[in-house]
């Protein structure tokens, strides 16, 4: 029989791309083989997200385009099945049903592992209609997931999973549900395979990741701290990172982590979302701008080469012209080196999607520009003062053109350099010798 193929689009955050590596895993081990488009394959799996509007309703155009492939291939007398994993399934069960009737199956993001019973009821055409299943399961997940079977030199690692913060905005704890922490020993073991496979680097993920607070061997529950120094010991590891955190949760134990642990990369994700009291209070953030500043003061008191980067909304409900001047203040202090913002979305079924003070689009959309505008500026000069220095570069893909690698510097800035593919996943010296607002240039060191 001719080997099946399989095909996984992934939206959304890193999370996402964590728990697509290892749907791979699920149906490698179930006898599938990745496919070179989507039209070749047998199986084809949108991974969602739900955070915004535009990434939810993107979903459903691509299933429509899904179903035209399917019923090509149909007429060449090929079976595809069309499956949707992720955030929107736990939001939009019913909706999916109703839009996409000729999905074969959905599952939410805490149930993926269940995907080979799912598929192979499916295959043997023992369900009509969408399998559903978006269900908190009891059990953990991660006890079923199989482990990687390859990696590249830079890999995610889940570690937490789940939100208890219920910021007014945000849909996170609904898809993913109530924070959960891995044990100790079972990352440790994740991190040793995926080094054994070629990992350099460790990024170790979770929606809020410095809430971690797994058990120990011996039962004791253990912070994000702990654990970056049992995994800062293993050999062969060399850049570790976590992402994404909350500043409430930024204790001194983890702030120290930045002084003590060498191969803790110089740069921290801490999503502020806005500069204004007021707006921050309205967000249910436990944090106020105040707050963020100290923890930065402190971060570089603890390692002065820290760079900063962050997530921002803008046109949250209530939000003045004043309360936007306190975004770009905070910036001004900061001045991060890399930053995500966005138009506030709003969610069905949060808060803030039913606060009165609603703000215009235009209103938005001229905040955002204002805002993106200022933060490249930072961006750029961050890249500029790069530029004539030497930096180590860890090689992730080959670039668009040929004899070109891109690769990662400590500060995640994207880099590219003419050379060969020996330097693939591989941890080089580069000299920086151009940049732009969203990348360096170098070259090898010694050419
Ligand atoms: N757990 C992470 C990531 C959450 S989603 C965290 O707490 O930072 C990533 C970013 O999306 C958030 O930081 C926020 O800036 C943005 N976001 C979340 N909900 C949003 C909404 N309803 N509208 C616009 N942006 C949103
Ligand atoms: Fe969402 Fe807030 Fe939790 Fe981040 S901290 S996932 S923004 S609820
Ligand atoms: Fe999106 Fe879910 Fe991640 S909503 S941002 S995929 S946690």
């Amino acid at each position: 029989m001719q080997k099946k193929h399989y095909y996984i689009k992934t939206f959304g955050c890193q999370m996402n791309v964590y728990d697509s590596e290892r749907i791979a895993a699920i149906l490698q081990n179930m006898g599938f083989a990745p496919a070179s488009s989507q039209a070749q394959a047998d199986i084809v799996i949108f991974n969602t997200c739900h955070i915004r509007e535009k990434a939810a309703e993107k979903v459903f155009s691509d299933l429509g385009r899904a179903e035209l492939i399917k019923q090509e291939r149909a007429l060449d007398g090929k079976d595809t099945i069309i499956g949707i994993t992720g955030c929107v399934v736990q939001a939009e069960d019913e909706q999916i049903a109703k839009r996409a009737p000729y999905v074969d199956f959905a599952t939410g993001p805490l149930t993926y592992h269940r995907l080979p019973e799912i598929i192979t009821k499916v295959l043997r055409k023992k369900s009509a209609g969408t399998i559903i299943d978006t269900e908190f399961p009891a059990e953990s997940k991660f006890d079923y997931l199989p482990q990687a079977n390859s990696s590249s030199g830079c890999a995610f690692l889940a570690i937490q999973e789940g939100c208890n913060n219920f910021c007014t905005y945000c849909v996170v704890p609904y898809t993913r549900g109530i924070e959960t922490s891995r044990p100790v020993e079972e990352v440790i073991k994740e991190a040793r395979n995926l080094i054994s496979k070629g990992a350099l680097e460790i990024n170790l993920l979770g929606q809020n990741v410095n809430s971690y607070h797994g058990e120990d061997a011996g039962g004791k529950e253990r912070g994000l701290a702990y654990l970056l120094n049992k995994l800062a010991e293993l050999d062969g590891l060399k850049r570790l990172r976590y992402t994404t955190s909350y500043p409430a949760d930024m204790d001194d134990e983890l702030i120290n982590c930045h002084r003590d642990i060498p191969i803790l990369m110089p740069f921290l994700h801490l999503p502020v979302q806005a500069g204004s009291d007021k707006i921050l209070k309205a967000m249910n953030r436990r944090h106020t701008a105040g707050d963020y500043l100290r923890i930065i003061e402190k971060l570089k008191k603890a390692n002065p080469k820290i760079g900063m980067s962050s997530d921002f909304i803008v046109g949250f409900p209530g939000e003045t012209d004043k309360d936007f001047q306190a975004t770009l203040d905070i910036v001004n202090q900061v001045k991060f080196i890399q930053a995500f913002s966005f138009k506030y979305s709003r969610r069905a079924g949060t808060p803030a999607a039913v606060m009165p003070e609603q703000v215009e689009e235009k209103v938005k959309k001229e905040r955002l520009e204002t805002l993106q505008n200022l933060l490249f500026s930072y961006q750029s000069k961050f890249n500029d003062s790069c530029v004539g220095k030497t930096t180590s570069v860890l090689f992730e893909s080959k670039g668009r053109h040929k004899g070109q690698l891109i690769g990662r510097t400590p500060y995640m800035q994207n880099l590219h350099v003419e050379a060969g593919k020996e330097f693939l996943n591989k941890i080089v010296d580069i000299k920086i010798t151009g940049a732009t607002t969203n990348s360096l240039s170098g070259i090898l060191k010694g050419e």
